[in-house]
């Protein structure tokens, strides 16, 4: 073979490999609302940043006549590029090839993609579309997939990984995501659940479509498991890129800062009147966090799950923090079981990654009933406890109104180690709200006029932040349109934060 020959045989090679299970499996794939892998990858990186690795690999099974059918690539497209000119690893599952099913061969292209993410310190991106474990390969499949997990542990809190459900998603593939950082779904063509609807029909004879068993609306306001939701895979994949914006690149780095126009020292004067007079009516926590953060730029987390509770990502003078907030326009804001558990998992994600917390709060404490106390309130509480308190990060409290009973200590109090405590005017800072300590201090004794007499005379001495003040567990109580340059200033001055919890192997968060 002559040169010429060999250069021919190679662009052969690249072309067969490019063009996956076909020409007519890709044209099944766009006529079921989904993208090739690599029309993916293109979308996600930046154009051109795109370097594959392993795509010659084939399977090497020889059972079930498959040694007659061998694909370049495998069924799984890999490789690093770049997102906004940062490094990241990709890896795609070929739906076009076998159903994008994991063999050995294309688990181990993952698994190099992995290894080679926590060598170089860069997020991992997953872009999932597979029909689980390829069954020609058996026992050897479920090695890579253990594979996969293992590493997904080991690069937990080190490097951001992400994975994005861009088709099925079923069985014990979904661990590898449930591993992962974020998950992305996309309205009506992604799917997640360990056992089908026909499993499900035989085992349990419930009758229930994939769409409600395991689709993106499901696991975005029901279970829990996905974080964000794309309306088509573009825009999907557009919010990837966005969240990592807010990342950094790995634990030991600061998160990217992003040039600001946003004046440091703007006041906003309608955040003077966004609280209600009356304390038991709700207002909108978005309103404050717009108001204050850098251009009223806000990426929720699972915004439709647990909306009691609001976490996301935002800047201050173009640096990037997480937010926790209650949320009194819903639940009036009170922390249950899900809240805990949303709030927690992100507070123990920014605090991994060296992004400051600043938690907004307002919260009338934990949500009685016999539904959260058997459901485990107790333990999933204190998961949000643990996080906030382990928290090393800087942490950045303001109370807007109500912080009653546990839910006061637990929300970043200066007890459980922020570094600025602040509180609006408006605060209520107390065991709990005037009307239950009343009926609790004074039983049935009062008549109704002496009850309300005593709601006034407690409200007035506990209901308000001076108490709090005036013991040091306040630091400053504010004009609420100063927030966004206390904050700010808090941020400066804990810019240099140092400090680290006790060597141990790791600690014991209440499962
Ligand atoms: C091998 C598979 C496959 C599998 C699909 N294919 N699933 N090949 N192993 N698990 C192949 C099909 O034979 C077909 O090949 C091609 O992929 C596309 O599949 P279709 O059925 O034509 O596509 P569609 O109608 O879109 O349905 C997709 C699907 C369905 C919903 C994923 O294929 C399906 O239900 N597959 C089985 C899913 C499953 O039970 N997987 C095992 C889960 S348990 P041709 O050549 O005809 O194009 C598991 C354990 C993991 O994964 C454990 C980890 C610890």
């Amino acid at each position: 073979m002559d040169l010429k020959q060999k250069n021919k045989l190679l662009d052969e090679r690249n072309k067969l490999a490019e063009l996956g299970g076909g020409t007519e499996r890709i044209e099944k794939q766009h006529l079921s609302g989904k993208k090739t892998a690599r029309e993916r990858i293109d979308l996600l990186l930046d154009p051109g940043s795109f370097n594959e690795t392993d795509k010659l690999v084939t399977h090497r099974n020889n059972d079930f006549g498959m040694e007659k059918k061998k694909f370049l690539g495998d069924g799984l497209v890999a490789g690093y590029g770049k997102i906004n000119g940062r490094l990241v690893y990709v890896f795609a599952q070929d739906f076009t090839v076998f159903g994008g099913t994991l063999s050995r061969a294309n688990a181990d292209k993952i698994v190099k993609i992995q290894d080679l993410a926590l060598k170089m310190g860069a997020p991992v991106i997953g872009l999932n579309d597979s029909g689980g474990a390829r069954i020609q390969e058996g026992v050897e499949s479920l090695a890579g997939y253990a594979d996969i997990f293992y590493n997904n542990v080991i690069s937990s809190g080190v490097i951001p990984q992400i994975s994005a459900i861009l088709g099925p998603c079923a069985g014990g593939a979904v661990y590898s995501p449930a591993l992962t950082d974020f998950i992305f779904m996309v309205n009506e063509t992604s799917h997640m659940f360990v056992t089908g609807p026909e499993v499900i029909k035989a085992v349990t004879h419930e009758d229930v479509t994939k769409e409600e068993l395991g689709g993106a609306i499901t696991h975005s306001s029901k279970s829990g498991v996905a974080h964000f939701t794309g309306i088509d895979e573009t825009q999907t994949l557009m919010m990837v890129r966005e969240l990592l914006s807010f990342l950094p690149s790995n634990n030991l780095e600061d998160p990217p800062v992003k040039a600001s126009t946003d004046p440091l020292d703007r006041c906003e004067d309608l955040l003077q009147d966004i609280i209600p007079a009356d304390p038991n009516k709700p207002y909108n926590m978005q309103e404050i966090i717009d108001n204050v953060i850098d251009d009223k730029h806000f990426l929720e987390v699972q915004s439709n799950y647990a909306q009691n509770i609001i976490v996301g990502f935002a800047r201050f003078g173009g640096k990037p923090v997480g937010i926790v907030a209650n949320q009194p326009g819903h639940l009036a804001g009170v922390l249950d079981i899900n809240s805990s558990v949303k709030a927690a998992r992100f507070v123990r994600f920014c605090d991994a990654f060296n992004l400051p917390l600043v938690t907004f709060v307002d919260v009338p404490g934990f949500l009685p009933g016999t539904n959260q106390e058997l459901g485990g309130i107790i333990k999933h509480g204190a998961k949000l406890l643990y996080a906030f308190s382990e928290a090393t990060v800087p942490k950045i409290t303001i109370i807007t109104r109500k912080a009653y009973g546990g839910a006061y200590d637990v929300m970043s109090s200066k007890h459980i180690g922020a570094d600025v405590n602040l509180a609006y005017p408006t605060a209520e800072i107390a065991v709990m709200g005037p009307e239950g300590a009343v009926n609790i201090i004074h039983r049935n004794a009062l008549s109704d006029e002496e009850k309300t007499k005593a709601v006034e005379d407690y409200r007035e001495k506990f209901a308000n932040p001076y108490k709090a003040a005036s013991l040091g567990y306040i630091d400053e109580i504010i004009n609420p349109k100063d927030t966004r340059c206390k904050i700010i200033s808090a941020l400066e001055m804990t810019q240099n934060k140092r400090k680290s919890n006790p060597p141990k192997k790791h600690g014991n968060i209440p499962l």
